[in-house]
């Protein structure tokens, strides 16, 4: 193991995995992408390589170049012209499919929609009227707080067809987060619901608008979807419901031909710490990335029935539940709610209800599951299934041989796609009809993607060993910069190793080159001089039957720096004793070494994380170290982090 004194940091690899999960033949001689092959050719010309898949896209102009790189500011397919929104809708009814299914759509409390491209298309032209009769121009900024309703989607496709960049901000940001994000895009515009369904109640969204407006300056109009149907405060003039404007518009609307380096949007990444950080994406690049990525990822077919179950405010949903699928006329699924209503057998329901074929969502989605139990998924029937995705956090093993055995019937590949709001589109993913897969790994970068692990003075570490991701070459999606502040943009990503983007995820390369992410590197502990990764230790104790979920941090401790400090949550059914904390303590030492002996071990009910579902590591390192909880504006649950300290029982280290 390396030492921390050693000049060049490292992060210790701990944990071995043997088990490898080889395309069967059956899929790999249907799969978009079956041939190896394309790693080397992409490789060997990455702007010849992207510069031809880039003809799947419909242009007004071609470019004039592929690539301008003047590390850190690139411009893609620079002098090209085409609009994103033509890209998703026109050319798929003008080639006489417009009948397609676009979207099947389940509202959490039961209600369903099935929207065509046509249909879609007359909506995107609404309301790209509506907006225009209510000033919005070409460059503005139109700031979008919905709950997962079509008019979502139809909003953000209205943005991109008249060119004006939306800043989608999650329906579950408080007043104050959107007022932050409203100011620093200087939106003109803002289009919400009266509210949203979440576990079976209405809870407002226009009275969290109506707040966050008292601290803004720029919005001119409040455009109001109707959902729940509850009283809302109203401000004649300011304020318009959807239907009333937009029902009554022409579903005809040019679309501006935008240039390739336009930015499309903007979004703001919860950031845990500091002030939100407004990423920036335009319009070419981006749009190929996710399309290409889509396509070859989750091996895309006309006959599928795909369901990302995200939500549209976060990255995953922006790029792979509406531009990517539109972009590829491909059918997907919709759900409004949450997994657990009215019961944990929702998502199978949907799955049997619409013959879903490919299902991508979260680890922390698949651990909730897998801490009911296999029964709900049991009672349906999952046989349309054929290619499952994972995202958002590293995947523990064992929940991947769970959502492999339990879900995909011991049959599916798994996709562990690894990248950020950063990078736009998958970054590091199998390709399932080409990559052997090992359960928890994301294993390679895509064709096209240079990805190396490095040390602390940017040296690429050997096989076998952990250290720091970094991506080495420009890619179509990258952020173009952080929105007014190209400083924090540098300072931020490209500073730590000049000319390298740093995504600030610890990763690992086992002896085959396979590609293992260890968390992020700010939760990276240093117990007795060894860099110890979260990630490893979390998925030993996952490795344990009675685990669901595992959340470890890193407590300051006077004899070995940190100490490992475990949160655990059991699965249903298992009783938490002192004795059993013991045991999991041995059974992490066990698995990958003395060294990763949690010090303390804590039965908690659930664990502090962000609404994507990310765990807060921050506000357990405060609870493990006994300091005052910090910022909880960003927490899924804010009563939480009081809840943990009360319920939990621990069993610690007897010295
Ligand atoms: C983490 C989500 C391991 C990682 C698309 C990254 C992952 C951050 C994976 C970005 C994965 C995402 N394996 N870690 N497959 N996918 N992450 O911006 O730490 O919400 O830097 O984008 O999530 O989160 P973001």
């Amino acid at each position: 193991m390396a030492d921390s004194k050693d000049a060049h940091d490292t992060i210790d690899a701990l944990l071995g995995e043997n088990r490898t999960f080889a395309p069967s033949e059956a899929f790999r001689s249907q799969a978009v992408v079956s041939d190896p092959g394309i790693y080397e050719t992409a490789n060997a010309d990455i702007e010849a390589f992207w510069a031809e898949q880039a003809k799947m896209l419909d242009w007004y102009k071609p470019w004039d170049t592929v690539l301008e790189w003047d590390a850190p500011f690139a411009k893609w397919f620079n002098g090209g012209q085409l609009n994103v929104s033509y890209n998703c809708l026109d050319r798929h009814v003008l080639a006489g499919r417009g009948d397609r299914v676009a979207y099947h759509w389940e509202g959490e409390p039961g209600d369903q929609q099935t929207i065509t491209y046509k249909q879609l298309l007359d909506d995107v032209c609404r309301a790209a009227n509506a907006l225009s009769e209510l000033g919005v121009k070409r460059g503005d900024r139109v700031a979008i707080y919905m709950p997962m309703i079509p008019e979502l989607p139809v909003a953000m496709l209205a943005c991109t067809r008249i060119g004006a960049p939306h800043t989608v901000v999650f329906g579950g940001f408080s007043s104050e987060a959107l007022s932050d994000r409203i100011n620093d895009a200087q939106a003109k515009v803002v289009i919400t619901a009266d509210g949203g369904f979440r576990r079976g109640a209405p809870s407002g969204l226009k009275i969290n608008v109506d707040k966050a407006l008292e601290t803004t300056s720029t919005v001119e109009h409040v455009l109001v979807a109707k959902r729940t149907g509850q009283d809302v405060a109203w401000e004649e003039g300011r304020d318009i419901w959807w239907n009333d404007l937009v029902d009554k518009q022409s579903t005809e609307f040019e679309p501006a031909r935008m240039e390739s380096e336009d930015m499309l949007y903007l979004l703001y990444t919860s950031g845990t710490t500091a002030k939100p950080k407004g990423i920036v994406h335009t319009t070419a690049g981006y749009l190929l990335g996710v399309t290409a990525t889509h396509k070859w990822v989750f091996d895309i077919k006309d006959e599928d029935v795909y369901w990302a179950a995200a939500d549209i405010g976060w990255v995953t949903g922006h790029s792979y539940i509406v531009f990517a699928p539109l972009a590829n006329c491909t059918t997907s699924v919709i759900y409004e709610g949450t997994p657990d209503h009215p019961n944990w057998e929702r998502w199978w329901e949907i799955i049997e209800r619409y013959k879903v074929t490919i299902l991508y969502c979260a680890p922390t989605a698949i651990r909730a599951h897998m801490k009911q139990g296999p029964e709900y998924a049991e009672k349906h029937d999952l046989s349309s299934l054929r290619l499952l995705g994972s995202v958002g956090e590293p995947i523990n093993p064992e929940a991947w041989m769970w959502y492999h055995e339990h879900i995909g019937k011991g049959q599916t590949p798994i996709v562990d796609t690894w990248w950020q709001t950063e990078t736009g589109m998958i970054m590091i993913s199998p390709l399932p009809g080409v990559t052997t897969t090992k359960p928890g790994s994301a294993t390679f970068p895509l064709p096209g993607i240079d990805a190396d692990v490095v040390d602390s003075h940017g040296d690429s570490v050997p096989l076998g060993q952990g250290g720091y991701l970094v991506i080495k070459k420009p890619w179509p999606a990258m952020l173009r910069g952080i929105y007014g502040d190209p400083e924090r943009f540098k300072a931020t990503y490209w500073s730590r190793y000049p000319g390298l983007y740093f995504p600030g995820d610890g990763c690992k390369r086992d002896e085959d080159g396979y590609y293992w992410l260890l968390g992020r590197v700010d939760d990276v502990m240093n117990v007795s001089g060894h860099r110890l990764s979260t990630t490893e230790i979390e998925s030993a104790l996952v490795a344990n039957d009675v685990v669901a979920e595992a959340a470890v941090v890193g407590q300051p401790d006077s004899l070995t720096g940190e100490a490992i400090f475990a949160f655990v949550i059991l699965k249903a059914g298992i009783e938490a004793t002192p004795e059993l904390g013991q045991e999991l303590r041995q059974f992490v030492a066990n698995k990958i070494g003395p060294i990763a002996r949690p010090k303390t071990v804590m039965f908690t009910p659930d664990l502090p994380k962000t609404r994507s579902g990310k765990i807060m590591r921050r506000l357990l390192r405060d609870i493990a170290s006994g300091r005052t909880i910090g910022d909880t504006t960003t927490l899924a649950d804010a009563g939480i982090v009081e809840s943990i300290r009360e319920a939990s029982l621990s069993s610690k280290q007897d010295d």
